[in-house]
């Protein structure tokens, strides 16, 4: 891997936002810029940095893929608003279950995903806005995870042989590309977004669709943000790095009332970790776990079935997908 990382130690947050603000200039010049925000620390750093360098020369977007988690694209429209940032919802749920459809297999799911956003959805942007770029807030762990051949993340395309340009027909800005998870929180705060985005949990890329083992469909979408909801309130106490639902492929029998019930399984995840790039499973005690079986077989239609993964990554991964 040639790029060259910025550790968290040696990262002076001001001077980096300084540079890359005018990075992004020299590159666009008097060109325009789109960009997809969702919400996470890593877009709205690129939001926060393509704004200061090309004001109305950059439009946010939030690409609504049917996969987000319950409220989330409107609250983040709303947060940006408020801090005075105007962001364009884009309906887009129809083009990804569309291109999900029928898939089984995580790097083929994984695939699609990618697709869908670049070849659907931002060719789509570019055209109607005319713009020559997309800044996308890519980091270093998404970039050694591909190259690794772990898993293919979402948003890498020139590591994997992929010209954006030649493909679908607008260039690609990464600024955040040499930094890690840790080193874009600061970056993060030092710009001022609120805590709620500088301290927020990861949430990957391909988004509930990263926690659905088998098919993903409007239906078992909403099996698994019903159970995102309540692990996200029981676990966000735990200060851990990040927790998460697991809708399984298989259902098990189960019993309610007294009768069989064939039914959903969810594993819920809970994650001690730097930088995503190892971790193991926070030691979560029974007053924690219990309530909360209880509350996901009781809230979650059709959910007979919870367990919790001990496993570390490696060999596990964070997510199932
Ligand atoms: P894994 O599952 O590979 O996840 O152990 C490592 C970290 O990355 C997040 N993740 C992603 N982030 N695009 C992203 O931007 C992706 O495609 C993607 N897949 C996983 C995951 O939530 C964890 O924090």
């Amino acid at each position: 891997m040639e790029i060259e990382e910025i550790k968290l130690e040696e990262l002076d947050p001001e001077k980096f936002a300084t540079e890359k603000t005018e990075e992004i200039r020299s590159i666009v010049r008097d060109g325009l810029a789109i960009n997809a925000l969702s919400g996470g620390v890593d877009s709205s750093v690129v939001t926060l940095l393509g704004h200061r360098a090309l004001g109305d020369r950059f439009k946010t977007y939030f690409i609504d893929n049917g996969l987000m988690r319950e409220g989330e694209p409107e609250h983040i429209v709303s947060l940006f608003k408020d801090i005075g940032v105007s962001v364009e919802l884009v309906h887009a749920e129809d083009t990804f279950f569309g291109a999900l459809r029928g898939r089984t297999d995580p790097e083929e799911k994984r695939e699609a995903i990618t697709q869908a956003f670049y070849r659907d959805v931002f060719a789509e942007l570019v055209r109607e806005t005319d713009a020559k770029y997309l800044l996308q807030g890519t980091n270093y762990t998404d970039v050694e995870e591909t190259v690794a051949g772990i898993k293919r993340q979402h948003n890498i395309l020139e590591q994997l042989g992929i010209d954006p340009e030649k493909m679908y027909g607008y260039r690609v800005i990464e600024p955040l590309i040499q930094l890690r998870k840790s080193a874009v929180r600061k970056v993060a705060q030092s710009l001022g977004l609120p805590e709620e985005i500088h301290k927020r949990p990861p949430f990957p890329g391909p988004a509930l669709a990263a926690r659905i083992i088998g098919e993903v469909t409007p239906d078992r979408v909403k099996i698994v943000r019903k159970a995102t909801r309540i692990v996200e309130e029981a676990l966000s106490r735990t200060g851990a790095f990040q927790y998460l639902a697991i809708l399984h492929e298989d259902r098990v029998t189960g019993v309610r009332e007294g009768k069989r019930d064939y039914g959903f399984q969810i594993e819920v995840r809970c994650w001690e970790s730097k930088d995503a790039k190892v971790g193991s499973p926070t030691r979560l005690p029974y007053e924690v776990l219990d309530p909360l079986a209880e509350r996901l077989t009781r809230e979650v239609s059709g959910v007979v079935s919870v367990t919790y993964n001990i496993t570390p990554k490696p060999p596990s991964t964070i997510e199932a997908v």
